[in-house]
């Protein structure tokens, strides 16, 4: 604990593809920032978020952008709350995540690529849906059918093939160390 009441909230807004380890990265995560940092954390996960908020969308370009609008909307309530928001989001499009960084406010918003190959990804498949996809039994599959437009400028880039969630954790907290976020 280091008495964080009084800082203000940020966005950390994980992108990747499909099975990258945006979710797993998320919880691990807010464990670490609540427990070793004193943080509010709330994790605005992409799956959870289209159970409730973004319940009317699909999959299709105009529905994702404006799934990822309404979870930079939600961010923004809460980082302004000094609430760190982790925001598990694939949002496959660079302009998508451009004006979340403008709704959230630029210096609130940091960009995390979490960032793993297609091929270890689809070897992950923890939900099943690579192997749906490539069956044809689901399209608009990002990596698959539909594009991901890797970040070419993201202020933090997490490769979760080259450890463990943990490890990767750390190297975000030691970032946001860095950064004096924390
Ligand atoms: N360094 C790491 N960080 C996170 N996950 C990892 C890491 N190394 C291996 N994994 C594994 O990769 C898988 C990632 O799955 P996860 O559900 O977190 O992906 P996701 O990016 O949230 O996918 P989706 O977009 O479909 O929700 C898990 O099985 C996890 O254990
Ligand atoms: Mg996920």
């Amino acid at each position: 604990m280091n008495g964080n009441a009084t800082k203000e909230g940020f966005t950390l807004w994980m992108t990747g593809l499909p099975g990258s380890g945006k979710s797993t990265l998320a919880g691990v995560l807010k464990t670490k920032l609540e427990n070793e940092h004193g943080m509010r954390v709330e994790i605005l996960d992409g799956d959870e978020v289209r159970k409730g908020l973004s319940r009317d969308l699909g999959l299709s370009r105009e529905d994702r952008e404006e799934h990822a609008w309404r979870v930079s909307f939600v961010s923004k309530l809460l980082a302004r709350n000094g609430v760190v928001s982790i925001v598990a989001l694939i949002s496959p499009y660079r302009t998508s995540r451009e004006s979340a960084k403008q709704v959230i406010g630029p210096e609130r918003f940091l960009e995390v690529y979490v960032k793993a190959s297609l091929a270890v990804c689809e070897m992950r498949d923890p939900k099943g849906l690579y192997a749906k996809a490539r069956k044809g039994e689901i399209t608009n599959m990002t990596g698959i059918q539909d594009p991901y437009e890797e970040p070419t400028d993201a202020d933090i880039v997490v490769e979760t093939e080259k450890g463990g969630p943990d490890a990767s954790a750390a190297l975000v907290i030691q970032e946001l160390q860095r950064r004096r976020k924390l």
